[in-house]
């Protein structure tokens, strides 16, 4: 079985190359399309599998902190997915719900402001609330971040990040202003090279969003969350990536996906019985609470796609009679 994965990655390697996936130059201007692709230039074509680290890296500690990030680090994370929104004075904040109360002491700090909407706060109260003592006391008086304050804590960590603009539908203008926020930090448009992760990549569940953002950001691939449907997934070839639920993907999908120009990588899986299943599928990656033990199920998995092939992939070649 494990071969079958390896051979899936050798043609996504093919693939990746021929088609061109929009990698940019290092230092080029993030507002400027590029059409050059070092993954063609590069005689190594593809990334290594990634594990990508949830909201920080939440199995151990609270969502989408800055406590979250550092302990993603500690356990070897490359790369961290946090969530986006917009606060009532136009901050871009991390925080996954669009509602403070799960994660916070907003409750306590402000009983009368129900329901408690992100959108209904400044960045100064949103400020006043404890993000930590929920998970653990451990973790008391840990602060809501801004975008600004991870990108920093993130810089620091040479992390990459899958940044995704949660439900952008409420928060007219976020694709601008989380761009405004990276066009002050050059570092995030330094291009990784294609044999390694993606410094950033911007994802939503909102396509349209996506594709506002992509305009905005040109240089910058962008995915998108939830299953395309097959017949459609030529339609969003401006992005570069597909990630679905793990539930509802198989080889065939992933392979349509990655046919297509695309990396592919599932989101959340936490049990490694799930990670072997989606590693064997061919996925370019996954989403997942626990990195250390995503990163331990991709080196058992072996497909190390960091190697060059000694000859690429043949093309396929037309039957004759
Ligand atoms: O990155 C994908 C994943 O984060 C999407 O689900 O609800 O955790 O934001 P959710
Ligand atoms: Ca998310």
């Amino acid at each position: 079985m494990r071969r079958i994965g390896i051979v899936v990655g050798a043609a996504s390697l093919f693939i990746t190359a021929s088609a061109g996936v929009s990698a940019g130059a290092p230092g080029l201007d993030p507002r400027e399309s590029t059409a050059e692709s070092l993954a063609v230039q590069h005689p190594v074509f593809d990334r290594p599998l990634v594990a990508v680290s949830h909201r920080g890296a939440s199995g151990h500690a609270p969502e989408n902190t800055l406590a979250a990030i550092d302990v993603a680090r500690e356990l070897g994370a490359v790369t961290v997915e946090v969530d986006v929104q917009l606060t009532a004075d136009g901050e871009p904040v991390i925080m996954h719900d669009t509602t403070l109360e799960r994660t916070t002491d907003v409750e306590t700090v402000f009983p009368d402001r129900a329901p408690y909407r992100v959108s209904d706060f400044t960045m100064a109260e949103i400020r006043r609330l404890d993000a930590g003592s929920w998970y653990d006391s451990a973790f008391a008086g840990e602060p809501v971040p801004t975008l600004g304050e991870v990108l920093d804590r993130m810089e620091e960590h040479d992390l990459n990040l899958l940044l995704e603009l949660k439900e952008p539908a409420r928060y007219p203008g976020i694709e601008r202003a989380v761009a405004e926020e990276l066009f002050e930090r050059e570092g995030w448009f330094r291009r990784n090279p294609p044999w390694e992760p993606r410094r950033l990549v911007i994802q939503s569940f909102d396509w349209e969003s996506v594709r506002e953002s992509q305009d905005i950001l040109r240089s910058v691939p962008h995915g998108l969350l939830g299953v395309v449907p097959e017949d459609r997934i030529d339609d969003y070839g401006w992005a570069a990536m597909i990630n679905p639920n793990h539930r509802h993907i198989d080889a065939d999908y992933v392979g349509r996906v990655q046919e297509a120009g695309m990396e592919i990588m599932p989101y959340t899986i936490n049990d490694r019985a799930t990670m072997d299943a989606v590693l064997e599928m061919g996925v370019d990656g996954f989403i997942t609470d626990y990195p250390e033990v995503g990163r331990e199920a991709i080196d058992d998995f072996g497909a190390d796609r960091t190697e060059a092939p000694s000859t690429p992939p043949a093309p396929p070649v037309a039957a004759h009679d």
